[in-house]
């Protein structure tokens, strides 16, 4: 799915679906993290203001997901807590930009793909995940297929800011091969753990 080279494990879905409420709390921060990030690539200088208004657009429909995220801890007496250590998005990101271009065109256009990345890896779980939750808890289900849409969109998105930013768009899709195969590592090196991401 969308080039991710390390698909999720099948017996992922079960453990997140058997601790939904650490697997709740993981997304309600991860929904913050993507709206805080998109909001972030919209004030970047390299952004166009057609790119900042895609980009806010993304960080609104992203609070909307937290909100979302946060009626449903709300409703089951989940608090929210702190969140944990993000190791996945550290290291994406770590593998994505040498520390000489983080401010120029380049760290631009890897940033964006970076955030692709990420939206794509929660697509790809929130399916397994409403899928495994489909015969005991259709509301969740139901939530996560609707979620589905909304993050494949941002992943295109992210994409085509990409290629409009770098310029060539072999040379970015190029990159995001590059990068897929990054994530993919980093997941497999994290394992099987109830988190949106690695
Ligand atoms: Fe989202
Ligand atoms: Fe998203």
């Amino acid at each position: 799915m969308f080039g991710l080279t390390h698909p999720t494990p099948p017996s992922w879905a079960a453990l997140a679906a058997g601790d939904l409420p650490s697997f709740l709390v993981d997304h309600a921060h991860a929904e913050m993290k993507a709206a805080t990030s998109a909001l972030a690539l919209a004030t970047r200088p390299d952004a166009t203001y057609d790119m900042r208004l895609s980009l806010t657009a993304i960080a609104q429909e992203e609070i909307a997901h937290f909100r979302d995220v946060l009626a449903i801890l709300e409703a089951r007496g989940i608090s929210l807590g702190a969140p944990a250590v993000d190791t996945y998005a550290a290291e994406l990101r770590k593998a994505a930009v040498s520390p000489g271009d983080r401010t120029g065109r380049h760290g631009f256009v890897d940033r964006l793909l970076v955030a692709a990345l990420i939206e794509a890896r929660s697509c790809e779980r929130f399916r397994l995940l409403s899928r495994e939750l489909a015969a005991q808890h259709h509301v969740l289900a139901a939530f996560y297929e609707g979620l589905l849409a909304s993050e494949a969109r941002h992943y295109t998105t992210m994409v085509d800011l990409a290629v409009a930013a770098g310029g060539a768009e072999e040379v970015v899709r190029d990159r995001l091969t590059v990068l897929a195969r990054a994530e993919g590592t980093i997941v497999a090196r994290l394992g099987v753990r109830p988190t949106v991401h690695g």
